[in-house]
């Protein structure tokens, strides 16, 4: 049976076989090597009412299920689907913006974009945009700033609850340094994020993440808003952004005097708990990084965004300390990010770490887009891997997707090989089908 065929059934209730070349992770391989990767030649997936089942060599999961429908992908490589955990969803047409870095950048592109998210039906339309891409890229959890109107939010959890999609999104709170237009209030912040949270946290696969910008645009009295809200809602994520560009920094440490260091700001609200996603970290100092390790926050590395923005390098020697190795979350952060494929991320990390004179395996490139992110997201028993009880997200890649990639795999020989092949020239191109829940949603049509 071909793929389109068999994948229409398995959120249904019926079961569904997935086949192909198995690879997934069930530890670190930076720090467990080899023995954290799993791979299986001719492997396959049993899903039955959008959970994996069964997880093993072909052979033993087709009896098992005899007449269960097989969608098979061999060739091609099956993996957990890919995890955003940073991204704007208003940013979709500020994505490919010349000539800026971070502050003027905002204020030239973003601010403007993200105004016409006032209006419902285009929040709409971009939704519908942002969760087509998302999908064509093979990502299939992403956690998201929607821009700060109330209408944004429920856009984007709409569209994604009607894809069934895992995913974690918040209105931004800003209620200064950024135009009339854009802000909110201490106030109707806090009111507002009480609602979508309310309405939309833990239902269908929705999470809420509260989400405060940055220093710069959040007055304290929305910083203690934003702390009222952490404390009232610890099962939420916190997302914001620091350290990611040197004039930002000393702006903002020019508005906080009394502050010690960047970092010090958010923990003097209680926004660093094993909750919060902090974008960039990029700037830092040894003792952000030891206090964000022991609170157990998440730096967030954005690397096509870094570069774009001549933001500067991800430390990620520094972050990942053997004494003390935070979890770091790897994501596209477009629209300051530049491509929507994580495998292009995964790709723009290598070289940021290259001009570091750090390395980044094609086993911790692939770790990372799966497993290292849900884990940094908490949510490792639900995605990331294959493991019975899991929720079916996976993602069909193949390696010769394009003319260059099937030339350079003529001399490929290894699986390690082929990976960094993919995230090396990979994109959307490469990826056959995104299955959520074990349905087959990039192929669209039935076979
Ligand atoms: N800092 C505050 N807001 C933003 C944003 O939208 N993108 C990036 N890259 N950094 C930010
Ligand atoms: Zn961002």
């Amino acid at each position: 049976m071909q793929a389109g065929q068999a994948d229409e059934r398995a959120g249904t209730g019926e079961a569904l076989i997935i086949r192909g070349r198995l690879l997934w992770f069930d530890g670190d391989p930076e720090f467990e090597g080899e023995a954290a990767r799993r791979f299986i030649e001719d492997g396959a997936l049993l899903v039955r009412e959008g959970r994996i089942a069964a997880v093993g060599d072909a052979r033993d999961i087709l009896s098992q299920a005899p007449r269960a429908p097989v969608a098979d992908h061999r060739p091609h490589l099956v993996t957990p689907g890919f995890i955003d955990p940073h991204i704007h969803f208003p940013q979709t047409q500020v994505i490919a913006s010349y000539g800026a870095q971070l502050l003027d950048w905002l204020n030239r592109y973003t601010f403007v974009e993200e105004q016409k998210f006032a209006d419902p039906a285009h929040a709409a339309r971009n939704a519908t945009f942002f969760l087509d891409e998302l999908i064509r890229n093979g990502t299939t959890t992403a956690v998201a700033y929607c821009s700060v109107h109330r209408a944004s939010a429920e856009a984007f959890f709409a569209e994604s609850e009607k894809r069934g999609a895992r995913m974690i999104g918040g209105k931004v709170m800003m209620d200064r340094h950024c135009p009339e237009a854009l802000r909110d209030t201490p106030e109707s912040g806090y009111r507002d994020s009480k609602e979508l949270i309310a309405q939309w946290h833990g239902r269908s696969r929705i999470g809420y993440a509260i989400s405060p910008r940055f220093a710069i645009t959040s007055s304290e009295a929305q910083l203690e808003v934003s702390r009222a809200l952490v404390a009232e809602h610890p099962d939420c994520h916190m997302q914001t952004h620091m350290s990611e560009n040197r004039r930002e920094i000393e702006t903002v440490l020019s508005m906080f005097p009394d502050a010690k260091d960047y970092l010090a700001i958010y923990e003097s609200y209680g926004l660093v708990t094993e909750k919060s996603l902090i974008g960039h970290c990029i700037h830092m100092s040894g003792s952000e990084w030891a206090r964000m390790a022991e609170r157990r926050a998440v730096p967030v590395f954005c690397p096509t965004s870094n570069t774009f923005l001549g933001s500067g390098l991800f430390d990620w020697r520094a972050a990942r300390d053997p004494k003390r190795p935070l979890r770091v979350a790897l994501a596209t952060d477009v629209g300051g990010g530049t491509s929507y494929s994580m495998l292009r991320t995964a790709g723009e990390a290598y070289k940021v770490l290259q001009l570091n004179g750090q390395s980044f395996s094609p086993d911790q490139a692939f770790h990372a887009m799966t497993r290292g992110n849900a884990v940094a997201l908490g949510l490792d028993d639900k995605i990331g891997g294959f493991f019975v009880g899991a929720e079916c997200d996976a993602v069909v890649l193949d390696a010769r997707a394009t003319p260059a990639m099937a030339h350079r795999m003529e001399t490929v020989s290894s699986l390690d090989e082929e990976l960094f092949v993919l995230s090396t020239l990979g994109d959307e191109r490469s990826v056959v089908e995104t299955y959520m829940m074990g349905k087959g949603v990039k192929s669209g049509s039935a076979s």
